[in-house]
């Protein structure tokens, strides 16, 4: 393996002077706001996470407060961030933590990979940002900047190029534990303001003279990933019933698959199903508002609002819970949902 202890020396003394050092959960080492901000910059950008993390913390400022909330007070706080299997995982390690951990975060990267929602890569950045430990992290910015910097050619689709590459991270890794923090920081710094995934600033870069992809006049062939995820699409009716009182029908989803957990318009396959669900004078009265497409990681859904404006209330709507217009906002609803709502029922 390459000898690196330029690379450990520059990366630290770059963080010192061209990271970031004031963004929320950078404040002190505690792990509960480490890990909350992990969790949630996972897969959302730094601009979208800094609100969420300041709301999180002001309503569960501890982990014990986290622990204690309801799983729909979670996924309210949650809404519009996304991937609500992350939240659903916040919630369940919280508790594990005051349950199985006397309320005090584990100290070490093996420990940590035991909660619920912590991977290796999580349990690294926490253990290495919180507590020293001498160990890498290895996400999508961490991967960019060191395929480039080795040269590593190795499609990562395969499991074992990136263990191989995780071996080489941890063979970058400052000798004194006392930088493992600054460390951390600046590799995930670097790759998202230098070693970006298209036109990367190498001019600015601290490696730039030890950087094997610059060398070769291609940093943005690296990494080399040739598995693409296989893309579905899927076409769903949504029933947006809307009482003379401005309530709502909602339908909480079910703990698995699409939207788990959420509070949903009715879902349906197709324009006839939910046709069929309705009472018969409302059936007459749906009026269809714009399809629109919603993009999620897997799959397109093409969605089909149908609006309803039921006179009196019947005992023969889809079952679910009529919600009023106080109410709702506060709900974890799927975006897609929210904006209908936002749309048709204020
Ligand atoms: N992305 C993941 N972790 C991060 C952190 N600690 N700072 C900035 N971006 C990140």
């Amino acid at each position: 393996m390459k000898t690196v202890k330029p690379f450990a020396e520059r990366l630290v003394r770059w963080q010192r002077t061209q990271g970031r050092h004031d963004l929320p959960w950078q404040a002190n080492r505690d792990p509960y706001r480490v890990w909350l901000s992990e969790i949630m910059l996972q897969q959302t950008q730094v601009s979208t996470v800094m609100a969420y993390f300041d709301r999180f913390l002001q309503n569960f400022p501890t982990v014990h407060a986290l622990a204690a909330a309801s799983q729909d007070e979670v996924l309210g706080l949650w809404s519009g961030l996304g991937y609500y299997s992350r939240a659903r995982n916040l919630h369940r390690c919280a508790q594990a933590v005051v349950q199985e951990h006397g309320g005090l975060f584990p100290r070490s990267f093996e420990v940590l990979q035991t909660l619920p929602g912590i991977g290796p890569s999580t349990a690294a950045a926490i253990a290495s940002l919180c507590f020293e430990e001498r160990v890498a992290i290895l996400d999508g910015n961490v991967k960019r900047v060191l395929t480039r910097f080795l040269g590593f050619g190795d499609d990562l689709s395969l499991g074992a190029h990136e263990r191989k590459l995780w071996a080489h991270a941890q063979s970058l890794l400052p000798v004194k534990p006392a930088d493992m923090p600054t460390y951390t920081q600046g590799i995930m710094d670097l790759g998202a303001t230098v070693c970006t995934p298209r036109k990367p600033q190498c001019e600015a870069c601290p490696m730039a003279s030890l950087c094997a992809a610059k060398a070769l006049g291609a940093p943005e062939a690296f990494p080399v990933k040739t598995r693409k995820i296989r893309r579905t699409s899927e076409s769903l009716w949504f029933l947006l019933a809307v009482s003379r009182q401005g309530e709502v029908l909602l339908q909480q989803r079910p703990q698995q698959g699409i939207w788990a957990g959420l509070y949903c318009l009715p879902v349906f396959e197709s324009e006839e199903a939910l046709r069929l669900a309705l009472p018969p004078k409302a059936q007459t009265q749906l009026v269809a508002a714009p399809a629109f497409k919603h993009v999620l990681t897997h799959k397109d859904l093409h969605l089909h609002p149908c609006v309803v404006r039921p006179a009196s209330s019947s005992t023969q709507w889809p079952s679910g819970e009529w919600v009023n217009a106080n109410a709702w906002p506060a709900l974890g609803l799927p975006a897609p949902v929210r904006s209908l709502l936002l749309a048709h029922a204020t």
